[in-house]
């Protein structure tokens, strides 16, 4: 059988841009390949973070994967520092690949101009950590949302650089990038990008928001005043909005588009408000359930990280011979 590794940086919660650009597809791809499903604490770790918080949103990321319909029993749900192959392949690739190839990172560029001065040789060396996350794995495919297709690219040269110099070792994966949801956009600015790091909560739709919060949110969402909606790349919220509305309900495009052809904002907002709160209560409720009870998330953690560590090591082994390091007596 294939395989498939994804991942998602435990900083603040999973919003609905991770869920329906990424883990809403892990769930539907978890039986048909062999899974692996990592926390990546590491990578959030390339910028500052509040010790407690880290700690805490790294349990709560994985309760996240669980509750959303991850299972355990079929997929490896892991925490990616519990796997030291991951910081090892790191140093390995590191080796190998010219720092012009991550001065190119369009991510990087950014993150670099929004923090000023302080730049970490961690966010710098951020791609190749996420090439190690991967091919340590030897993945056909790796589902992600649209922006993190220049991060896969990269990948897959590493993973042809190696094979080139040293013979073939690493598998070259393929981005799983659908075509719906693979970029959902802010509430605020249907041009922006929904994100963990927009300082505005208003911005965002956040997997355990309350049914308050979600209607708040819906409600406060910037709107256009034309009556009809449509999906429409002159009208980014509306299409935004719409697109959602899609994914959740299941309904064709054609349909959505038909629902809401002679209707504005003011009858449309609050039908997608209560379809939120329907689609993430049984999320909010399973995700309680799973943090209400004790050792149960430590177990599949502890599980995840052995059969993880498993498959890394074996890949690492590998590349370590090829790059002609001494085998340990
Ligand atoms: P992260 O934590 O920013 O996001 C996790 C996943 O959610 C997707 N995503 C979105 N999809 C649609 N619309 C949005 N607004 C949106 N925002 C985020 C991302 O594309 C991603 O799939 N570098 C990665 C984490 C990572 C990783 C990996 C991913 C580290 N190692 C190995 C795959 C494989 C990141 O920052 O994702």
């Amino acid at each position: 059988t294939k395989r498939i590794l994804s991942g998602v940086q435990p900083t603040g919660q999973l919003h609905l841009g991770n869920y329906l650009g990424a883990v809403r597809n892990w769930v539907a791809e978890q039986h048909h390949y062999e899974s692996f499903f990592c926390v990546v604490d590491l990578h959030a770790l390339t910028v500052p973070q509040e010790p407690a918080e880290l700690r805490q949103a790294t349990r709560r990321t994985a309760a996240l994967y669980l509750a959303s319909g991850i299972d355990p029993q079929v997929a490896v749900v892991f925490v990616q520092s519990h796997v030291p192959a991951h910081t090892e392949l790191t140093w390995l690739f590191n080796c190998l690949v010219p720092t012009n190839w991550l001065e190119r990172m369009i991510q990087f560029k950014e993150k670099a101009t929004k923090l000023g001065s302080e730049v970490s040789v961690g966010l710098f060396d951020y791609p190749i950590l996420q090439a190690a996350d991967i091919l340590l794995y030897q993945p056909h495919l790796v589902p992600v949302g649209e922006d993190q297709r220049q991060h896969l690219e990269l990948t897959r040269d590493i993973a042809r650089r190696f094979n080139d110099r040293f013979g073939e070792t690493l598998r070259v994966p393929e981005a799983d990038i659908r075509k719906e949801g693979a970029r959902v956009m802010s509430l605020q600015d249907g041009t922006a990008k929904m994100s963990k790091s927009d300082p505005s909560d208003l911005s965002r739709i956040n997997l355990l928001d309350s049914p308050d919060r979600l209607r708040e949110k819906i409600k406060k969402a910037k709107s256009d005043p034309i009556m009809g909606l449509r999906f429409d790349p002159e009208r980014p919220e509306a299409t935004n909005l719409l697109t959602v509305y899609q994914l959740l309900s299941g309904l064709e495009r054609d349909a959505v588009e038909k629902r809401f052809a002679e209707v504005g904002f003011g009858k449309f907002k609050p039908e997608l408000a209560e379809l939120l709160i329907e689609y993430l209560r049984p999320i909010r409720d399973r995700y309680d359930a799973i943090v209400g009870e004790t050792g149960y998330l430590d177990g599949i953690l502890r599980d995840g990280a052995e059969r993880a560590s498993a498959v890394a090591s074996a890949t690492l082994g590998l590349v370590r011979e090829k790059l002609g390091l001494l085998p340990p007596f």
